[in-house]
Order: C-alpha cells, then structure tokens, then sequence
C-alpha cells in the first residue's frame, strides 16, 4: 500500500493512501488529528472525500460521468428512468422480471394518505413548490414507520420514489388553484407524473410521446451527480440514522439554492432579463466578468466539470429536437446559444474553464413542456430522487459508517470573564 508523508513542525508522519477503482488516489487523514493534534482545513469541501461510494463515477477534466460504470450517453440513450433508478439503487440493471416488479411496486404506492391533501389546503398559493415538496418528504414519516428491518426499509424507498411524484404534482395544481388529479396505474412512471400535472376533470387528457421522452432524459441527466451539495446533505442528515424520509427532505431544502438545483429556475430568469433588456446579451457577460458585481452567468461553471458537463451536450442537442418536435420556438434559445457562443470564446471564462452545466439548456425544455419555472427545481429534485436514495441505502447498509461530524478551526475571543448586564 502506498503512504502519503507529512512534515509538520519538523515530526514526520504517514498516512495511508486509498486508491478507486479509477486510480484516482485519497490520502487517508481519518488519523491526522490522534497523530498530529491538527486538522485538515478544507472549506467548501473541495478536496475532502467523505466517503466511499460504488454509485457514480466523475472526471471533471474529461468530461466523464458514469452510472455504476455505464456512461451516460449509453444510459441516456437505451434506459427508462425507473431502470436507471433501480441501477443507482440496487448496483446492477434489472432483468425484465426485476424491472416488472419494481416497476408494479412504484405504480402501486402512489397514492398518498388522504389526510395529506389537507396540509396542501394550509400553503399560501403563491408557496414555492420546493417548499412544500421538502415539508411533504418529511411529512410521510408521520404516516410511515421507520424501521432498520430490511423489508421496512426497502417499502419505504418504493413509498419514496412512488409518492414524490405524486406530491410535485399536487403542489403544482395547488399553485394554479386548479382541483389534485389522482394517479392511475395504467400509466408509465413519466405518463402518470404528466398525467396528474396536466389533465383537468372537464377535458379528457391524452399524454404526448415527445412530453415523455424528454422527461425520461432530463429525469435521467439528473438522477445522480455523486457528492454534491444535496447528496452529501442526504448522508450527512442520513448518518445521525436519521429517517429516509427526513433525509431526504433534507436533501430537497439543499437541492432549492440558486448555486445548485434552484439554478435551472434562475437561468430562464436571467434569460428573460435579458430579453427584456433588449436581448442585450454582452451587457450581462460584462456584468458576470465585473468582480464589483454580484451577477453570475447562471448555467455556468462547475465544483467538478472543468471541461464540458457531458449532460449539458445532451441537453443542448435534446433542446433542439424538443421545441422542433412540439413546433415551439424560443427566442431565450437564441439567447442561450449566443451567451453560450460568446462565453466559451471569452477569456475571463476560458481561463477559469466555466463552461455551461446542466442547468443551461434543462429550463429551456422544461419551459417549452408548459412546466412552469417554479416547478423546474422540483422536477430536478424528481430526477436526484434515486441518487439520494442509493447514497442513502449505501450508507445505511455499510456497518462502518460513523455520525458525520465536521471540526473547525475556531476564530473567535479567547478565554474572557462574564461581565453582569448591569455592568455592561
Ligand atoms: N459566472 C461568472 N463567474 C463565475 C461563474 C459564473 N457562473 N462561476 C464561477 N465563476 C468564477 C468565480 O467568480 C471565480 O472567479 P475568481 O477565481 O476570479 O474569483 C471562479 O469562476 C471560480 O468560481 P467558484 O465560485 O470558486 O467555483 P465553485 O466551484 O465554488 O462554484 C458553482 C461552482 C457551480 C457554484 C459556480 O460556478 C456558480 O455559481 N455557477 C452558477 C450557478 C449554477 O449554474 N449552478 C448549477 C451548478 S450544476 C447543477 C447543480 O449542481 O445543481
């Protein structure tokens, strides 16, 4: 085994180094603190493996992103989101068999308790979506007991994918004043997600193939991007042995932030800001470049990617298509191109290697689906489900993991007496 050497105030120490399954290497630091009394300072995260995981592999330098093993071009093109969902959670493609079971299980646990259509009476109608989606995957842990048995567990990953949807919709219709559609199980997945988004009592409601595949892509873009900022919050919430359910609230709160999922409802924002400004595309790239100024390019840059995130080509090609096959044209596709044109050939964004992310082109597509801006965060969130449920059941079944419990280097006043209020 190769070791990592530290010289700190002239002692020597040494460090195993653990090596992935792509050879990318982690100096093991779980003893720094017994051996050196320091600690390792990382703010962000940046270069802190906090765990070992079998899910999804990244290189950001090359552009590369793999579902246990599988690329993501290959995914994207031949699978359906449930199977990609059963892939990241149970380790392996389904056979037929396993992918009709799983597939039967998630239409028949859609429904959600009656009693928790009245939690969406109480929300103002202009609530976030997000807002409620979060409050409702915590709520069902008031309706399903949480348990370590096995059989407990894996019911509840089905309650989790199988309910979810139908929340996000009922949070939409809620949003619109519009009456909850309920699921039906003869629909797919996607077919019953649309379904209960689109349909109304007085008209009769036939699904659109092309609706389907695109949200089949984007759902499946989204499924798991290893580590991020919502993954992390899922097994750090997770590791106190915290619920699936609370976890994964958890994870939905995380997930809202403009820097993460919340930036796919930012970009289409931007995008319109821009448009009303007269199209005036280079005023904002200046403003993204002006470091007195707060505005970013939204759909830009990434932790990881420092080539180009292989998700955002297949959204940007899947942008085209979408709004050709349902005859839709866009000027904020225009606009997104011609940003896009310009960064990429633009110093200030070469040097930094910010090149445009998933959420660039996602919004676009979403926005020509009819799902309104609101509620393109909650279909992320949709998307990450299997992600944070396999990072969740990983760490769960390993008998090795510890409470996630970070340290600090403290800056604050040191030692001082207690002055009385009256003496103040
Ligand atoms: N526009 C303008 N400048 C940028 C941008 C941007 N979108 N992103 C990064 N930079 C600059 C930043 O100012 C900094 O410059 P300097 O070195 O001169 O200080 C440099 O690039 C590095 O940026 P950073 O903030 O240190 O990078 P980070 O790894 O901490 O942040 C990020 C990554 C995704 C939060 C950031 O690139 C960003 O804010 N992008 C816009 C929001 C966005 O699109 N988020 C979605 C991410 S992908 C999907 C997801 O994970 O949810």
């Amino acid at each position: 085994m190769s070791t990592a050497k530290l010289i700190l105030e002239g002692q020597e120490y040494e460090f195993p180094v653990i090596v992935g399954s792509e050879n990318e290497a982690g100096i093991d630091f779980a003893s720094l603190r017994a051996k050196t009394k320091a600690i390792g300072f990382d703010p962000g995260y940046g270069n802190t493996g906090a765990c070992q995981s079998a899910i999804t592999y990244i290189d950001g330098d090359q552009g590369i992103l793999r579902y246990r093993g599988y690329p993501i071009e290959q995914v994207a093109a031949k699978a359906s989101f449930v199977e990609t969902a059963y892939l990241l959670i149970y380790g392996q493609l389904p056979t037929q068999a396993e992918l009709d079971k799983f597939q039967r299980e998630l239409t028949y646990h859609t429904l959600i308790h009656e009693d928790m259509k009245k939690f969406f009476e109480g929300y103002p109608a202009k609530a976030h979506p997000m807002a409620i989606l979060a409050a409702m995957a915590v709520s069902l842990s008031t309706y399903y007991p949480d348990s370590d048995e096995p059989d407990v567990v894996n019911l509840n990953i089905i309650r989790m994918m199988a309910k979810m949807k139908t929340i996000a919709a009922f949070s939409y219709k809620k949003s619109i004043g519009q009456p909850y559609v309920y699921p039906r199980n003869d629909l797919s997945y996607i077919g019953d997600f649309l379904h209960m988004m689109f349909a109304v009592p007085s008209e009769s409601y036939q699904n659109s193939d092309v609706l389907e595949r695109a949200l089949n892509l984007l759902l499946i873009l989204h499924a798991d991007h290893e580590q991020n900022c919502s993954t992390s919050t899922v097994r750090m919430v997770g590791s106190s042995r915290a619920s699936l359910f609370a976890s994964i609230g958890a994870g939905i709160c995380a997930l809202w932030g403009p820097l993460h999922g919340g930036a796919n409802q930012e970009v289409i924002e931007m995008l319109d800001m821009i448009q009303a400004d007269g199209g005036n595309y280079r005023k904002y790239m200046d403003m993204a470049k002006d470091k007195n100024s707060n505005f970013r390019l939204m759909g830009f840059g990434h932790r990881v990617y420092k080539n180009f995130d292989p998700r955002a080509k297949i959204l940007k090609q899947s942008a085209d298509e979408v709004l050709n096959a349902l005859g839709v044209s866009d000027p904020l596709l225009d606009i997104a191109r011609n940003l896009e044109e310009i960064a990429l050939k633009d110093d200030f964004f070469i040097q930094r290697k910010l090149y445009p992310n998933v959420d660039f082109y996602s919004g676009i597509i979403y926005r020509a689906m009819g799902i309104p801006t609101n509620m393109f965060t909650v279909l992320f969130a949709l998307g990450r489900l299997p992600g944070w449920i396999g990072h969740w059941k990983e760490m769960h079944d390993d008998p090795s993991t510890r409470i996630n419990r970070p340290r600090q280097i403290y800056t604050g006043a040191t030692e001082r007496q207690f002055v009385p209020l009256a003496e103040r």
